[in-house]
């Protein structure tokens, strides 16, 4: 995929998700709770995380069908959610201490530190309720088993086993110098496993069979791409200004957190993302799909690996 047909793809996947968010995150929450959510939520962000479930729908023929669309377009907003209610948590002062995400103020910046907390909650509730819309009951038994695979694919990845524990162990890690084994661990759970499950329920909206080897391509790829995203994050953080990042640049070594950069150095941390990319791309090679069919995902990893912020 060229860049002019990457920037197509990827301006029309970025306002259909842009605009079911719009319209699913609420605006009459109560007690402001509503403008905390949407805050943290909308217009902001590179949703990476959409593009991927997008990508690897497109790549599984999802779009086929309404309900394939349907799924994955919910899937992809209901991760964005996910990613967004984690973002938020992981600005608290009892976590990251930030107070600049995205360009703007951090929500607990601007909205207190308690209305933030429980608009990270109701962002985390929201994503399943966004899985599992009202349908009539025809509808249902057509829906129902691809809701529950993808609500599993997704609690699997926030919960103990994917982020929310690898950024118990990211805490714990402070000043610690982790071993590689155990930093990449830390890497696949805090950030790879939200990754992974972007392109496992993009699949799954198209009903891909989880013993097959287009899964098996697409979870090696997510895997691949996920451990990727969050090395370059660390790489990010140790050399690009807090203006180009949307963020504070330099948090980590400030906060004496292990990363890639701190246990390997800055070459060794690309050369890293240089075999994750190639493994990634591999994986998309050896998936029995047509090149066609998954260049989305090629050029998104692409995209993941080069960008600046
Ligand atoms: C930042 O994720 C947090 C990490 C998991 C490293 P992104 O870089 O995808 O953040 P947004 O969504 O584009 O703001
Ligand atoms: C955060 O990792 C991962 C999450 C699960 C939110 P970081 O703490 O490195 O993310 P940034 O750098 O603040 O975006
Ligand atoms: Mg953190
Ligand atoms: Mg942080
Ligand atoms: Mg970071």
């Amino acid at each position: 995929m060229n860049s002019q047909a990457y920037a197509d793809w990827s301006s029309e996947v970025l306002a259909q998700v842009e605009s079911a968010l719009e319209e699913w995150v609420p605006i009459d929450a109560p007690a402001g709770l509503g403008d905390a959510m949407r805050y943290g939520v909308l217009d902001g962000g590179k949703r990476l995380r959409a593009l991927l479930v997008m990508a690897a729908a497109q790549a599984a023929d999802a779009e086929q069908t309404p309900t394939g669309r349907d799924a994955a377009l919910r899937a992809a907003c209901a991760v964005e959610l996910i990613h967004a209610y984690s973002l938020v948590h992981d600005d608290m002062p009892c976590m990251d201490n930030d107070v600049l995400r995205r360009g703007k103020p951090t929500v607990h910046v601007q909205f207190g530190e308690a209305r933030a907390m429980l608009a990270g909650d109701a962002l985390q509730a929201l994503a399943f309720e966004v899985l599992t819309p009202d349908a009539c009951s025809a509808d249902l038994v057509m829906r129902a088993p691809i809701q529950a695979r993808l609500c599993r694919l997704l609690a699997r990845s926030a919960g103990q086993a994917g982020m929310a524990g690898g950024q118990a162990i990211d805490l714990a890690s402070i000043g610690i110098a982790l071993d590689e084994a155990t930093l990449r661990d830390m890497h696949h759970r805090k950030t790879g496993a939200l990754l992974r499950a972007s392109v496992q329920m993009g699949a799954a909206s198209a009903g891909i069979d989880e013993s097959g080897p287009i899964w098996e391509a697409f979870t090696h790829y997510g895997d691949a791409m996920g451990l990727a995203f969050q090395v370059v994050d660390d790489i990010l953080d140790a050399t690009q200004p807090s203006d180009t990042l949307g963020k504070t640049a330099g948090k980590d070594a400030d906060a004496n957190k292990p990363t890639y950069v701190s246990l390997l150095g800055l070459a060794a941390a690309r050369a890293e993302v240089d075999r994750l990319l190639k493994q990634a791309q591999d994986a998309l090679s050896g998936s029995g799909l047509s090149p066609e069919r998954t260049r989305a995902l090629s050029a998104l990893a692409e995209r993941i690996v080069h960008r600046d912020h």
